[in-house]
């Protein structure tokens, strides 16, 4: 068992500990009645993950002497609305919810970030224990803070920061986590690696046969390395102000190409081929030495991630979709860089992101002449 202080370095937000190890499910009772003094719990769940894990969860609960209302919400990603918002909101005032209630969070990162906003809009803001069930959701969307939902103009526009009470990460359950979500949040373990850790970018590599035979104590020691590293990352930065853009690396030509795709490519397939191409990007740029895009590459490929553009992505219309500016196509963008795998690259002024020409990116890609 393995306990990891988040200790944000602002004063707005609180302090909380991740919890992560095989079996640690078990003591939930114990650990609810640590994290939180509530008589009540709102445990929220999507379809999939409640007849799996829901019923477990639920009956320890009600072993800790608390009482617990399950809402369950339809699984997948087009749940993380407004409707869904209110619909959990409304049921939490229907039932009587009141403010010393807490919200469980039991999921993959659409219900972190969907029951993280209800309860952070909830009566101003109530308690909230995520107990994330995907790989991404363990080294992610859990930690951190950040919660929210989607709107038509674009993810996340619409959330709010709220430190949970308790992260609470069981391995065990990534069991019955279908195999293309586990190498989606192992794209999340590479990045993790490439931005801060090259021994443990390096074992990724060695190791991925058993990480994807699912050995526990590979899945265990993964899942505890990048905790660590995001943790250290959120309590550095906790508003995202600075540092936290490093975790950033592969995501601003990922979003473009999940954008660009309708959001049809999984997130974690967007952003492997986005850290290759960044990687190449850097070296292209002098930023990042010769070399780390094809060991980035390398690693993808025995994860059986890509790292290719997929040839339905336009190079123009993936220029046009990393930039947040509508008006301006040709503005500068802003990338986090590696220097090399496991060290992010500073600019000469300290900041964690170097602004990039569109031409620039426009030059790397496969069939930017077309
Ligand atoms: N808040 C943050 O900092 C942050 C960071 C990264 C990602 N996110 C968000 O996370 C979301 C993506 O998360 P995700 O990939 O976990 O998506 P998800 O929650 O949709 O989970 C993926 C799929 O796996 C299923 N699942 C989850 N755990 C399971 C288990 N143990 N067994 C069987 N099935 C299981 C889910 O039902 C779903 O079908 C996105 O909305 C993204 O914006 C947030
Ligand atoms: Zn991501």
């Amino acid at each position: 068992l393995k306990r990891i202080t988040v200790a944000p370095s602002n004063a707005a937000d609180d302090v909380y500990d991740v919890v992560v190890g095989s079996g640690v499910l078990e003591t939930l009772p114990e650990l609810l009645r640590e994290a939180v003094a509530a008589p009540r719990f709102a445990l929220i769940c999507d379809s999939n993950v409640a007849p799996l894990w829901g019923g477990s969860v639920r009956n320890s609960v009600n072993a800790s002497g608390a009482r617990v209302d399950l809402l369950v919400f339809d699984a997948g990603e087009a749940s993380k609305n407004r409707e869904t918002w209110a619909v959990l909101s409304d049921a939490l005032l229907e039932r009587g919810v009141g403010r010393d209630a807490c919200v469980l969070a039991l999921g993959g990162g659409v219900c972190c970030d969907l029951a993280g906003f209800v309860a952070a809009t909830f009566m101003r803001g109530i308690a909230c224990i995520q107990i994330p069930t995907s790989l991404l959701a363990m080294i992610d969307a859990s930690i951190g803070g950040k919660t929210g939902i989607n709107v038509p103009q674009g993810k996340n526009l619409i959330g709010a920061f709220l430190s949970p009470r308790m992260v609470i990460v069981d391995p065990a359950v990534l069991e019955t986590l279908p195999d293309e979500e586990l190498r989606a949040g192992l794209s999340e373990a590479v990045k993790h690696g490439a931005i801060s850790d090259e021994s443990y970018f390096d074992w990724i590599a060695e190791n991925a046969e058993q990480i994807l035979k699912r050995d526990a104590a590979a899945l265990e020691r993964l899942v505890v390395r990048s905790i660590e590293i995001k943790t250290a990352v959120v309590a550095a930065d906790p508003r995202e102000s600075g540092m936290r853009a490093t975790l950033n690396f592969g995501h601003t030509l990922g979003h473009g190409i999940e954008k660009v795709l309708g959001y049809r490519m999984a997130h974690g397939h967007a952003v492997a081929i986005g850290m290759a191409l960044e990687a190449a990007l850097g070296e292209a740029l002098g930023i990042t030495s010769s070399g780390t895009a094809a060991r980035i590459r390398t690693v993808l490929e025995t994860l059986g991630l890509p790292h290719d553009l997929p040839p339905e992505v336009d190079p123009a219309a993936l220029i046009a979709a990393t930039s947040t500016d509508k008006k301006s196509r040709a503005s500068r963008v802003r990338y986090a860089l590696l220097e090399r795998p496991g060290t992010i690259a500073r600019t000469s002024t300290g900041s964690w992101t170097h602004e990039v020409t569109p031409e620039s990116v426009l030059h790397l890609l496969p069939h930017a002449s077309a």
